[in-house]
């Protein structure tokens, strides 16, 4: 197996166990085009991903960590170029450019595999084309859905392994005619014969496209993140977001349609036993892996946080009218700056082994460090790019978007039904940008209408997630921005039409929505909520909304808890202190509602009348 066959064409070597002829064929002309030297079809063993390890090590890509300090682990560091998502690179080919809408780059899907075939022919020249086999969602599971992604890139393959259920077995699952999203990833840096390889290959000029009619994806020019790792945002936010809303198209009754969210899951049990689980959607880096895996305080005696998910949500009505969510993931690819024992402890004693650390800084003894891991810096460091660092550099020692890969099962929080195919039960929804000002704590929507409203003109400020301006306030709604593969008003008439179903049979059982705020700043810029596991006061306020027994008050938006609706044991939290991040600044929400009207007329073609209708509302209380 592997050898090159004279004539540049590589030898297919088909393994037996694959029965599926037109998978054989799309790999037999991806590999025409793009002409590696080599085709390897994983397996997804330990053999396997050890042996691709070694050989990026021996290559320069990776660096093998102290095996007594991190077994089994490994560091990557990018090309500087090449260190987030590029949403500007990103493209949806619906039919029509109003499909795609006006948050999406759109390309003529006529047009664009013209260019595809340009820049992928002979891209995987001097290379090995993998082919990854992955099910997103428990392997069999009726919610399940199997992609199989052709690249040129190693550490792709690894990083899927972990990230996904990736291997053999998938062909079993698929086998003679099951469906697959088929995915093609090249970094776009093909070897000329004896031209010596760079640690990591990637093209200045990239493309991430998506075709929602034929469901296919092809990246070009990143081996970076979502990026790369073609089953995480490319397929299961922007393809799984266009199948969900197909499917309730199609009707079918009230269990049709579901939801593709950027979104943690986690279970919550109180002292009595209780237990409910709740999604929450936040922006990239605005703290769905800490939420996800939050340890309550110690005077929380009883409360227990485990984790369903930390990133993704698929999310299907149940015959009994509730909405039961998967994780269609398997693994983490989490942000390590900021992350400690003190702020995370679950995802620390997640990344202990068999890690694979990207963009952090390597310490002397071979072990990792980013900002934030300790408060001292260690006095010698290998920064993300090489160079030698040390607390004057006056520079970041890992890169601010830096992260780690762990499987899922590492997570010693995992919820006993993480991996259950049939889902569990969504209680209430949270969403939550980053604001340094406006936006209150918590609010609760008075009913889904004015939830959706409140997710869909969320504002956040921009992260290191994305490549772009860090900072600045943006709309990004339900989280979602540059997920929703199709119309955001369509998405958001998606949401409401989903509400209406499931609240005339069985209005009790829809889940309640908040809207949170974790990163007010106090007037020295610093954050004045201690957010981290002191989130667990607003998440137990929740609960105890859910269940009918704890108070609030109404305001403008909707209700809010009073400084005594929350457990205050063992902070010192003033209710001067409450009031600087709970106040509603009236003229601060007459400019914010003018950033809604903004988004609104952006978004005019199918903006449903009823978030206009709350928008309203919500002007008509501000004005008395
Ligand atoms: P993606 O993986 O990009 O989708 O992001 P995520 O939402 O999972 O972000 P993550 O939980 O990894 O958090 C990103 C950053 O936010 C880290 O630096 C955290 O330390 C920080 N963070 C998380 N929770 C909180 C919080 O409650 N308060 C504050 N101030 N920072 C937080
Ligand atoms: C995000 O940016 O929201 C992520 C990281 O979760 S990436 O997979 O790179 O998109
Ligand atoms: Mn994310």
């Amino acid at each position: 197996m592997n050898q090159p066959v004279m004539g540049g064409v590589a030898a297919l070597n088909v393994p037996a166990y694959i029965k599926q002829q037109s998978l054989i064929n799309w790999v037999a002309d991806i590999a025409a085009l793009a002409k590696p030297d080599r085709i390897h079809w994983c397996d997804g063993s330990q053999a396997e991903y050890d042996r691709l390890c070694a050989e990026m090590v021996a290559a320069g890509t990776m660096k093998k960590l102290n095996a007594d300090k991190r077994p089994n682990s490994y560091l990557a560091c990018s090309d500087p170029s090449d260190v987030a998502r590029v949403e500007d690179r990103t493209f949806i080919c619906s039919a029509t450019r109003e499909e795609a809408g006006p948050t999406n780059n759109w390309t003529d899907p006529t047009e664009m595999p013209g260019t595809l075939n340009g820049l992928f022919d002979g891209s995987m020249v001097g290379r090995t084309m993998y082919v990854v086999p992955f099910s997103m969602g428990p392997l069999g599971s009726p919610i399940a859905h199997i992609g199989v992604e052709l690249s040129d890139s190693p550490y792709v393959a690894v990083n899927m392994r972990i990230m996904t259920r990736m291997g053999r077995a998938v062909y079993d699952v698929l086998g003679a005619d099951g469906d697959f999203v088929p995915c093609v990833h090249s970094v776009g840096a093909p070897l000329k014969a004896g031209q010596k390889d760079v640690a990591w290959p990637c093209n200045p000029n990239k493309y991430i496209v998506h075709f929602p009619e034929t469901r296919e994806i092809w990246s070009y020019g990143s081996g970076y993140g979502g990026n790369a790792l073609l089953g995480k945002k490319c397929f299961a936010l922007r393809i799984a977001s266009n199948m969900g809303r197909q499917a309730a198209q199609a009707g079918g009754g009230n269990q049709s349609g579901w939801l593709a969210e950027h979104m943690l899951i986690l279970g919550v049990e109180s002292p009595e036993g209780r237990k409910h689980y709740i999604a929450a959607a936040f922006p990239s880096a605005c703290g769905k892996t800490n939420f996800a895996m939050l340890i309550p305080p110690a005077t929380f005696e009883g409360w227990k946080v485990t984790t369903i998910g930390d990133d993704i949500a698929w999310i299907k009505p149940g015959a009994d009218g509730r909405l039961y969510a998967i994780n269609p993931e398997a693994g983490y690819f989490g942000v390590a700056p900021g992350t400690n024992e003190k702020t995370n402890y679950n995802c620390m004693a997640s990344m202990r082994e068999n890690t694979i650390f990207t963009n952090v800084a390597l310490t002397d003894d071979g072990d990792v460090w980013w900002e934030g891991l300790s408060k001292q810096a260690p006095a010698h460091l290998i920064d993300w790019q090489g160079r030698d660092w040390t607390p004057a550099s006056g520079t970041k020692a890992a890169h601010p978007n830096a992260r780690f890969t762990v499987a899922a099962t590492q997570n010693p929080v995992i919820d006993a039904a993480w991996d259950d195919p049939a889902g569990v039960p969504i209680s209430a929804f949270i969403f939550g940008g980053r604001r340094s000002t406006t936006v209150p704590l918590a609010t609760e929507a008075r009913n889904w209408t004015e939830g959706v409203y409140m997710a869909a003109t969320m504002g956040s400020e921009t992260t290191a997630a994305a490549v772009g301006q860090m900072g600045v306030v943006r709309r990004d709604p339900f989280a979602m921005l540059p997920f929703v593969g199709y119309n955001m008003s369509d998405y958001f008439q998606h949401w409401l039409n989903l509400g209406r179903k499931l609240g005339a049979s069985n209005p009790a059982a829809l889940p309640k929505i908040f809207c949170v705020n974790w990163f007010r700043t106090d007037e020295h810029g610093h954050f004045a909520w201690p957010g981290f596991g002191d989130n667990m006061r607003v998440l137990k306020w929740m609960i105890e909304r859910i269940e009918g027994t704890a108070g609030g008050i109404e305001n403008i938006f909707g209700t809010t808890p009073r400084y005594g609706d929350l457990q205050w044991d063992g902070l010192p939290f003033t209710p001067e202190e409450f009031e600087g991040i709970t106040s509603i600044d009236k003229d601060a929400w007459r400019a914010e509602l003018t950033l809604h009207d903004e988004l609104f007329a952006k978004l005019a073609h199918h903006l449903p009348a009823e978030l206009t209708a709350v928008k309203a509302a919500l002007e008509q209380r501000l004005a008395r």
